[in-house]
């Protein structure tokens, strides 16, 4: 098993990446408040994996009420929320129930927003079965719901006690999910890590084949940096840089997600052709050579991921854009790259070159 910490003082947690850890109650236990447990799950997870943690909690002494919700990036809205909420005060969970998130990004999401807010917070576990909530959205304590006008726009930050990932979970994850992920994966080689740039180039059919160990590696290589991004501005104040850098490309893929509908394009994939264009724009500045921009682009397209964007139009991006958290007194601040491994935020792009990058992206 690889331990990682992530460093926030007295609500600093650790981080557990390996095989075989869902039925690991002992390693659960410790960060319980009290032996009573709020499982929530979907439909396509809990059929696979509920059981064999429920059960290793059940043996250890722990009450668990199971909460199945409907699976999809479209269902992440108040209404799974209160199926949530419902049933936590159906069964009369008290402040000192843990509300433990078991699946993808979306399940991690609204749980922790529930968790977050239920009798003003309670307890969070994170336990993430996708290559993308395993490297990027269980850690770091963001959590929420999306509006029919922005993504993830309400929300709460709410760091978990502990993060377990289990890395035989992707063994069932279908082949499009495992490539979403790579794409939150290279962001972290491309904003500050060219070293692991390099080693997810050469190593990027074998990740794709699951390969245990190198899954394993790329795992705690991403939550590492993300860990450490984290912990020096956790909740995204930094004037300059910090946390922001970890949204490259997505200011472009939430337009994408919204403007297509929720669930159309997967998040991951959106990222991936966001990224494209952030890259492109990022070379219509001068700071990117072509040569790098074609790296990037042959990287995600071996991860199997989509470098040309959806075709809204420039016009209905820059709109969409417009709604993004790093919009600041009216500016855009978009995260762009002055090299490879190097990530900074820009609020001065002119906007006939953000056009121009849009544009190019969706064409070809
Ligand atoms: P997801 O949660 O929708 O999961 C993808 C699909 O895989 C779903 O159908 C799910 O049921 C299924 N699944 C999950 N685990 C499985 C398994 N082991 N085997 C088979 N099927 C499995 O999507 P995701 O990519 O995990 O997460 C995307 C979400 O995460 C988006 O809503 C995005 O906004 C959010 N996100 C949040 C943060 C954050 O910091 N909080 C960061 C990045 C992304
Ligand atoms: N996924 C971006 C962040 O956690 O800040």
């Amino acid at each position: 098993m690889r331990r990682l910490n992530l460093d926030l003082a007295d609500r600093s947690y650790p981080i557990l990446i390996g095989g075989g850890l869902l039925s690991r109650a002992d390693l659960i236990l410790p960060f319980l408040r009290s032996a009573r447990v709020a499982l929530v799950s979907n439909t396509t997870v809990a059929p696979l994996y509920q059981e064999v943690l429920a059960t290793a909690l059940d043996k250890a002494g722990v009450a668990v009420t199971p909460i199945i919700l409907p699976d999809g990036e479209a269902h992440k809205n108040w209404e799974s929320l209160n199926l949530i909420y419902d049933a936590l005060l159906a069964t009369r969970c008290d402040r000192g129930t843990t509300v433990v998130a078991l699946g993808g990004g979306v399940i991690g999401d609204l749980a922790g927003f529930a968790a977050a807010t239920y009798q003003r917070g309670v307890p969070f576990v994170q336990i993430p079965t996708t290559l993308l909530s395993q490297v990027d959205s269980s850690v770091g304590g963001k959590t929420g719901i999306n509006h029919p006008r922005g993504k993830n726009m309400v929300g709460a930050f709410w760091q978990p006690k502990l993060v377990l990932a289990d890395t035989d979970t992707l063994k069932t994850l279908p082949d499009r999910e495992l490539s979403a992920g790579m794409a939150e994966v290279i962001k972290y080689g491309l904003i500050r890590d060219l070293p692991f740039l390099g080693w997810l180039e050469a190593n990027m059919e074998g990740l794709l084949a699951r390969n245990g160990e190198l899954l394993a590696e790329a795992i705690e290589r991403s939550c590492a940096n993300k860990a450490e991004v984290v912990a020096a501005d956790e909740y995204e104040t930094a004037r300059e840089g910090g946390r922001a850098l970890l949204n490259l490309g997505h200011t472009f893929g939430h337009a994408i997600e919204t403007g297509l509908g929720y669930g159309e394009w997967l998040h991951g994939e959106a990222v991936a052709a966001g990224t494209v264009m952030a890259v492109e724009l990022s070379h219509r500045l001068g700071w990117l050579s072509a040569a790098d921009v074609g790296r990037v682009r042959v990287l995600l397209r071996r991860a199997g991921l989509p470098v040309k964007g959806a075709d809204l139009g420039a016009a209905r991006y820059l709109e969409l854009m417009s709604h993004d958290k790093k919009v600041v007194a009216g500016s855009l601040r978009l995260v762009l790259l002055k090299a490879l491994g190097h990530a900074v935020t820009y609020a001065d792009t002119p906007r006939d070159e953000l056009v121009a990058a849009i544009d190019a992206c969706c064409r070809e």
